[in-house]
């Protein structure tokens, strides 16, 4: 018997649940609705699905130029020259949509693909001829384009000037922006500026996960983070000074926003370190009253950069005139969320990090994570399932920043194979549950999007990783999509605007074979 059919218990969760609203989430066969207005989309980036990398007077990007280079840089010795096959698909990818029957579709542009030589001199009419159509096919059927104008795939060329540690990039990266606004801003209303900088910087730069694989931790992330908060910023004040009164549209960064929960009552300013060096060194300068780097992570950088024997710390400073430039320069939180953290600061910490000599991003945030075994639902060990973490980072950047409206801009489930997807169900069930618990609780929250539309080129994981409510056939010269179970979920969550913990779809006979 389930408990929840009794009326007496029915009632008794209902009334406590006014009281503890993250418990809502447990009102398993209650149906939520979703707010009015509440806009659902799904996500792609270009490098991951388009293929075509070297067509139609597109150039080299850093994946390109990674991928070949170091053919085993992914898991599976992969690559993205052919990926979803989209640049040639697009019409089948419009069709996906159609049947989920989203509100918008969040894709990104190449760069190379439109600029060539990287700057504005030459516009690839073949290029932004792709955009145009995808655009306009989009718009055809009432989808509303999301566009990240930059989702990682830099031009090589660029990169061999020193990407985004040089900080020219602010110019270049400003007079790509100015491009993409003239020619499509028309017919966008919601621009993204800039992917996951963490990631970009961190493990780009600092690290060797993401091209171009700088790896100089402690010093080029930092670096990459000053450039890109103004490079974002230019973009920003472009399309204010130029475009907006015309355009109409708004723009904002999409930040990667994990949740650190102390793992001890002695581990908060662990954890708040966690936060500041993976998501606060970006959302604080553009979201906080005050702007600036926040203030425990500039603190400790300084002291470790001194104690090294440095003259000035590793962390660049924002100048006055910086601080105002970035402050105020986005219209909405985009937020990506995928998990939760424990993170906690104790011996084994110190005297692991005390053994490091030179600089280092980890032994500066100086603090260590873990995640639950239980956490683990089904085939994923990386998106571990804690929706109460998605709820806590909400409430979280909805009170630090005044209640900034929030778009999610990624959250989603990998799976290694299979169309009957039932972990990935329970992710975005309680994922969303958890979003709804937020917003009954303040959050000003504008819309969701489940990333990813499709499977797709997961960067180092290849396509070992799979996100996709569609699966792609990676071994089919013709990339047939097929939709998943969560698929036919989404898709009922789109359709009646509520969410229900029991639909289940009726599945097509072909899809029963998992
Ligand atoms: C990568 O870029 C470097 C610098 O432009 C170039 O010398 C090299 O040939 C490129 N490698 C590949 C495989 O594209
Ligand atoms: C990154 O740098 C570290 C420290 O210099 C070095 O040990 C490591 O081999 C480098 N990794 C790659 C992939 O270049
Ligand atoms: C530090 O905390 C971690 C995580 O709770 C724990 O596994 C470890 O044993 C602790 N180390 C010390 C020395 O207390
Ligand atoms: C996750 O699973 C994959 C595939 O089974 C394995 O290769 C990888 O090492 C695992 N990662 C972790 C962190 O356990
Ligand atoms: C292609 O098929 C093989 C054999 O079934 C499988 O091991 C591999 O993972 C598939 N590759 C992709 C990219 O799906």
């Amino acid at each position: 018997m389930n408990i929840y059919s009794s009326p007496m218990i029915t009632i008794f969760f209902v009334v406590l649940c006014q009281i503890l609203s993250p418990c809502q989430a447990y009102l398993h066969g209650k149906v939520r609705n979703l707010p009015d207005g509440f806009l659902l989309g799904t996500a792609t980036s270009s490098y991951q699905i388009e293929g075509a990398w070297n067509v139609d007077g597109k150039s080299e990007s850093v994946y390109d130029n990674l991928t070949h280079s170091k053919p085993c840089y992914s898991a599976d010795c992969t690559n993205g020259d052919v990926a979803a096959n989209s640049y040639y698909l697009y019409k089948r990818d419009v069709e996906m949509l159609r049947e989920l029957g989203v509100d918008f579709y969040r894709f990104s542009l190449s760069w190379t693909r439109i600029l060539p030589t990287s700057f504005p001199d030459k516009i690839n009419k073949a290029g932004v001829e792709y955009y145009n159509k995808l655009i306009n096919e989009l718009l055809k059927y009432n989808i509303q384009p999301v566009v990240t104008i930059y989702h990682w795939d830099l031009p090589q060329k660029l990169q061999n000037l020193g990407g985004w540690v040089n900080p020219n990039i602010i110019d270049w990266y400003g007079d790509y922006a100015k491009v993409v606004f003239a020619l499509f801003g028309d017919r966008v209303k919601y621009w993204i500026t800039i992917n996951e900088p963490y990631q970009l910087c961190s493990f780009g730069y600092g690290g060797t996960k993401l091209a171009p694989v700088f790896n100089l931790t402690g010093e080029a992330d930092y670096l990459c983070a000053k450039n890109l908060l103004l490079a974002h910023a230019r973009a920003f004040h472009i399309y204010n000074e130029e475009f907006r009164f015309i355009q109409h549209g708004i723009i904002f960064i999409s930040i990667n926003a994990e949740w650190f929960e102390p793992d001890t009552v002695n581990d908060v300013e662990a954890a708040n370190d966690a936060i500041n060096f993976w998501w606060g060194i970006y959302a604080h300068p553009i979201y906080s009253k005050r702007g600036d780097f926040p203030n425990g992570l500039k603190k400790r950088i300084a002291v470790i950069s001194r104690r090294q024997g440095l003259l000035r710390s590793r962390l660049p400073e924002l100048t006055p005139s910086e601080i105002k430039y970035i402050r105020g320069s986005s219209d909405i939180f985009g937020l990506n969320h995928y998990s939760t953290f424990f993170a906690y600061r104790n011996a084994t910490t110190y005297s692991y990090y005390s053994r490091l000599t030179g600089p280092s991003y980890d032994a500066d945030a100086g603090y260590m994570r873990y995640q639950r075994p239980e956490w683990q639902i089904g085939q994923s060990n990386s998106t571990l399932y804690v929706p109460w973490g998605f709820y806590k980072v909400i409430l979280r950047i909805t009170r630090e920043y005044n209640n900034v409206p929030i778009l999610i801009t990624e959250n989603g489930y990998a799976t290694r194979t299979g169309l009957i997807d039932e972990d990935r169900v329970i992710y975005y069930r309680g994922y969303i549950s958890a979003m709804l618990d937020a917003i009954h609780d303040g959050a000003n929250i504008v819309g969701y999007c489940a990333w990813s539309l499709m499977d797709n080129f997961e960067w180092f994981n290849g396509y070992t990783e799979k996100y996709g409510l569609y699966e792609v056939d990676f071994n089919d010269t013709s990339r047939t999509r097929t939709p998943r179970k969560s698929a036919y979920v989404y898709k009922e969550i789109i359709r009646t605007r509520t969410l229900d913990m029991n639909y289940e779809p009726v599945m097509p006979k072909h899809i029963n074979v998992a």
